[in-house]
């Protein structure tokens, strides 16, 4: 079992779950109050999210990305949360389910989902979560869950600056935020075989990358 000031007790085996979920859902509705929506809908328009799409959010946490992405597959799509912290995906349950939009736990470098079954697969703010030595697999996850043409978006934190920022933000945070890897997302997703589009810088604390799965007809 790890702890963390902001992150909670962990289980065995996930060292990177949050279990705080509502407390995490409330720092992250008041630290962003009104730019939640205008970022992260900003990430579904950059994956080009699109009606009848079927869209994976992985390290979904409480279900904000999701469920956007679910509205935005609507009609005919559906969107699907996965966490590998059962108090998040409770409360992403309890607060975002619905016909479109359901959750389930996973764990991102092991995903219990069928090859090629996702058009889109998005992640925001999970990949410094994933233990470094599972990040390799967490992204040949994505490749393999996604069909042919089918797209990846992953944001994250830009890194804290310097020596005492990154200190700071481990003691109360954990050592996964202390490995924040932004710059090695791309060539990441290109080792699993992914096609590097764009990189954005979101806003000044998010950074994304969009990258293809290549084959498909578009
Ligand atoms: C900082 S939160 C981000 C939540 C949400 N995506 C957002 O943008 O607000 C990171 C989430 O990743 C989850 N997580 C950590 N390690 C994971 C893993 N190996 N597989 C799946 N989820 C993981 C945590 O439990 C947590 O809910």
């Amino acid at each position: 079992m790890h702890r963390t000031r902001l992150h909670g007790k962990t289980p065995d085996g996930a060292p990177g779950a949050i279990t705080h979920a509502f407390a995490y859902e409330l720092f992250s509705a008041v630290t962003f109050t009104g730019r939640r929506s205008r970022i992260w809908g900003r990430l579904v328009e950059l994956a080009d999210v699109a009606a009848g799409d079927e869209v994976l959010d992985v390290g979904c946490g409480p279900g904000f990305l999701t469920a956007l992405a679910a509205r935005a597959a609507s009609p005919g799509g559906r969107a699907l949360g996965v966490d590998v912290s059962e108090p998040m995906v409770a409360q992403a349950q309890r607060t975002r389910a619905s016909a479109g939009c359901s959750f389930q736990l996973g764990k991102a470098e092991a995903l219990d989902l069928a090859d090629a079954s996702f058009d889109v697969v998005l992640s925001s703010l999970a990949v410094h979560h994933i233990p470094v030595a599972a990040r390799a697999a967490a992204f040949a996850e994505m490749f393999r869950v996604l069909r042919p043409g089918g797209r990846v978006l992953i944001a994250d934190f830009l890194p804290p600056r310097g020596r005492l920022a990154r200190h700071l933000v481990g003691t109360v945070a954990g050592e996964t935020m202390r490995d924040n890897p932004v710059e090695r997302i791309a060539p990441m997703l290109g080792d699993a075989g992914f096609a590097v589009r764009s990189t954005t810088k979101v806003s000044w604390f998010l950074h994304c990358v969009r990258a293809d799965k290549p084959g498909g007809t578009g």
